[in-house]
């Protein structure tokens, strides 16, 4: 049995030995060897069963005692040894306020300017209430040229060098799309006029030199609806312009054209001052009026409905805006060209803010 006089001899020394810890492992070793599993004071409490019944509850009620008063000994030590550790490092350690923020891990990722500029130019539609829709990368034949207007004997069709599949069984072939102008065919056959939408995505063409590789970016625009006339048409690319290049006036040249969907067809060209090359033009995208073969290709009665689309390519709105001279480096996944290109996380583009930030 433990006499009363032990278990205060106990006390005094764990006690006294809480006193003594001089550091915070001290201190944590004091408290494994009292309160821990195999600690004196936990010894004491795997012999109250031995005990007889009459003598448990007090000699349970005295070891709690004891336990509890351990406990807050070793909690104030240690708030004392914490607060002197504490003490002790600030003494060290300086921290120059002067010094400029250290990045962490997440800002020092870039976003790609494709990504950078893509965000811009959703951020300038949605603004103007268009939606964004997308469509797939492999296409059929019927969606990428036929129901564009473009039949199989169309120049166009040998312009695009297209990527094709290898022919079904029954002859028809799929393809990587050339455009994105086949997400209108989608979008038509799907939804009712009024329609307003942007549908960015991948295109591929067999292609490949300093301002040319084999997948790339476009923007497709789609407005269909019962009154739309060319007027809308070049304000909605004149706004866009404003804000994508951040000026309040942008020179722009309408170009007579020719694309199988549209009639009539341009191709738009900004003074380049814009840009800082006073003096030249540099052609930004295609456009028009959406042809009534498309219209009526997708059910819809070109008597009726009437609208406008254009198509402009990313990377190159990307190339022009941001001073970047060869767009192949954009795909070779090298990362001291994304340190040098790249926007910070935190530059999201918006409209309130400052398009780029
Ligand atoms: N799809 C055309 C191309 O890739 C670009 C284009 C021109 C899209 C005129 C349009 C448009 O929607 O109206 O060359």
């Amino acid at each position: 049995m433990t006499s009363s006089n032990d278990l205060s001899k106990l006390e005094a020394d764990l006690l006294s030995e809480i006193a003594g810890a001089a550091d915070l492992s001290a201190i944590e070793a004091v408290r494994v060897s009292a309160l821990g599993k195999k600690g004196r004071v936990s010894e004491l409490m795997s012999r109250l069963g031995s005990l007889p019944p009459e003598e448990r509850k007090g000699f349970g009620q005295t070891v709690n005692t004891l336990k509890s008063k351990v406990a807050d000994a070793l909690d104030a030590r240690k708030a004392v040894l914490e607060d002197a550790a504490l003490d002790a490092r600030l003494k060290t350690e300086r921290a120059d306020v002067t010094l400029p923020v250290r990045l962490g891990a997440e800002l020092e990722g870039r976003i790609h300017p494709v990504s950078q500029v893509l965000d811009e130019v959703i951020e300038i539609f949605a603004d103007m209430g268009f939606a964004v829709a997308e469509g797939p990368d492999i296409e059929t034949d019927a969606m990428n040229f036929d129901k564009l207007n473009i039949p199989a004997e169309h120049p166009a069709r040998q312009d695009h060098d297209t990527f094709y599949f290898s022919p079904k069984p029954d002859g028809t072939r799929l393809l990587l799309r050339t455009h994105t102008s086949p997400v209108q065919i989608r979008t038509m056959s799907n939804q009712k006029p009024p329609i307003r939408i942007i549908a960015p995505g991948r295109v591929y063409r067999c292609d490949s030199d300093q301002t040319h590789t084999p997948m790339f970016h476009q923007i497709e625009g789609l407005v269909i609806d019962e009154s739309t006339h060319m007027g809308h048409l070049k304000w909605v690319l004149q706004e866009f312009c404003k804000a994508f290049f951040e000026v309040d006036e942008v020179k722009m040249r309408f170009r007579a054209s020719h694309f199988p969907f549209t009639e009539p067809s341009m191709e738009v060209d900004v003074g380049a001052e814009a840009i800082g090359k006073p003096g030249k033009w540099l052609e930004i995208l295609g456009c028009g009026m959406v042809h009534p073969n498309v219209l009526r290709n997708c059910g819809l009665d070109p008597e009726k409905y009437q609208g406008f689309a254009f198509g402009v390519g990313l990377d190159r709105l990307a190339m022009l805006k941001y001073g970047i001279p060869d767009l192949r480096p954009f795909f070779g996944g090298d990362l001291r060209w994304l340190r040098h290109y790249g926007f910070g996380v935190l530059d999201v583009p918006t409209l309130g803010g400052g398009i780029s930030g």
